[in-house]
């Protein structure tokens, strides 16, 4: 029996900066399990992230910061273990890769290991340049993720939008610049202004993927579950809804409900 599952051509990091040279946009969602990378996969996405917003979509939580690197790693080996086509990237979770870098290099081991995930996700900029350096030294390509990092929001106090003055965004281009020096691969910026997103995707060579940073970039990202309209309260500009699943889902359940109250529902048909 073949190991290998795919027919198709996988995405590979060499392929995303292929599409950033010949001007094609980079499609990134989010995806968290089996069943929705399957989904996203089979659509066509270029890149699935695993990211730490399963602390929000999947756990409730209020915050990215709880999520732990275990229950990362099983969210990511569910993922993977559907995919064909994406390139799939895994968020390092607060607390797994800040302390210093021998840590964030064990904690990337464990998530390309486990999970045999492509690549892993990390916040910041300089604050992190020595961990990023020590897990690509390690041959594991690593995503930067500037402006708005949910894992500081109690440095930052809001959710609202980074680097509108001078002084954060000439630091964020200079963090960018630095990220594409070390070798990431490719950078995500998250809610800040258009123009200076564009900045950056000009000044760089990696390709940039926005979500909330305007059209001026390579690539765009959002949650799935948020495009779908399966979470409902989150509703910022940036977000284009596609569906409204939860509408749906709950029509369905409702529906069975009435089905298995009335008896309507196993009908002849549907028992042995
Ligand atoms: O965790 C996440 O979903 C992310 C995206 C919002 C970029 O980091």
């Amino acid at each position: 029996m073949s190991i290998h599952k795919e027919s198709f051509k996988r995405v590979t990091t060499h392929i995303l900066s292929e599409m950033k040279l010949k001007g094609e946009k980079i499609a990134m969602l989010t995806s968290y399990d089996f069943s929705m990378a399957s989904i996203v996969d089979k659509a066509g996405v270029d890149v699935i992230l695993v990211g730490d917003s399963a602390s929000n979509v999947m756990a409730g939580h209020e915050t990215t910061l709880p999520i732990t690197l275990d229950q990362m790693i099983y969210h990511g080996a569910s993922v993977v273990r559907a995919v064909n086509r994406a390139l799939v990237v895994v968020d390092l979770p607060f607390g797994t890769y800040q302390g210093n870098s021998k840590e964030a290099l064990c904690s990337s081991i464990r998530i390309m290991k486990e999970c045999s995930a492509d690549a892993v996700k990390l916040e910041g900029g300089r604050e992190i340049l020595e961990s990023v350096n020590r897990i690509l030294s390690a041959g594991i390509p690593v995503m930067g993720h500037l402006g708005l990092t949910p894992q500081s929001i109690h440095k930052f106090g809001t959710y609202a939008v980074r680097a509108k003055e001078e002084e954060e965004a000439t630091k964020l281009l200079e963090d960018a610049k630095m990220l594409e020096e070390a070798g990431c691969f490719a950078l995500v910026l998250e809610k800040i202004p258009a123009s200076l997103a564009t900045k950056v995707a000009e000044s760089l060579t990696i390709p940039v993927i926005g979500i909330g940073a305007g059209g001026g970039v390579d690539g765009q990202v959002l949650v799935a579950h948020d495009m779908l309209g399966i979470t409902q309260e989150f509703s910022p500009r940036f977000l284009r809804r596609y569906h409204n699943l939860f509408a749906e889902m709950k029509g369905a359940v409702e529906n069975y409900i009435e089905d298995v109250k009335s008896k309507d529902f196993p009908s002849e048909r549907e028992q042995y």
